[in-house]
């Protein structure tokens, strides 16, 4: 296992559709175990593939936060929202790749989502709690979008300029 680079806002490759993945091979299973690390390493509760600037429809979460809980990694390949409640729930979201920056996003409290499994078979489980709003946010991830494209434009804005000048100081150590 290997940890990751995770990408950091603003890239362009943060902004792209993945592609759907073929086959699941053993690339694939190392791939995930290095994003189940990366993620736990960050720390994090979820990572999207093309964070790690692989553009694959994959991502790996573990919402299972407390201290004692036991780990719960999952990993969903070609994930799909087959249905949303129209009840909805707030999160105060933060995102790998946007580090240390939160902000309040509304979404569908509970979601079924449709995946395949590394063993190869077909999975579909519904989510609520965090679980449902981290599994949206990194389905999100394959489609090129970012929890901050749920902000006004001036907050987003801002969040972005930061990111900036933070990768600016990253550059120059
Ligand atoms: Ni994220």
């Amino acid at each position: 296992m290997a940890l990751r680079n995770i990408l950091i806002h603003p890239d362009p490759r943060l902004k792209k559709v993945a592609t759907p993945v073929t086959d699941v091979t053993d690339d694939l299973r190392r791939l995930a175990d290095d994003m189940l690390e990366t993620m736990y390493d960050a720390p994090g509760i979820g990572l999207a593939a093309p964070q790690i600037a692989v553009m694959q429809r994959m991502l790996v979460m573990d919402c299972a936060k407390d201290e004692d809980a036991t780990p719960e990694p999952m990993v969903l390949i070609n994930p799909a929202v087959t249905w949303v409640s129209e009840a909805k729930n707030t999160y105060e979201e933060g995102c790998l790749s946007i580090p240390e920056q939160y902000a309040e996003v509304e979404r569908p409290a509970e979601v079924e989502v449709t995946w395949r499994g590394l063993d190869g078979k077909d999975h579909r489980e519904r989510f609520d709690g965090l679980w449902a709003t981290c599994v949206q946010h990194e389905i999100d991830h394959l489609d090129g979008k970012l929890f901050i494209d749920y902000l006004g434009r001036m907050k987003r804005q801002m969040i972005t300029r930061k990111m900036q000048k933070l990768k600016r100081e990253m550059a120059r150590d």
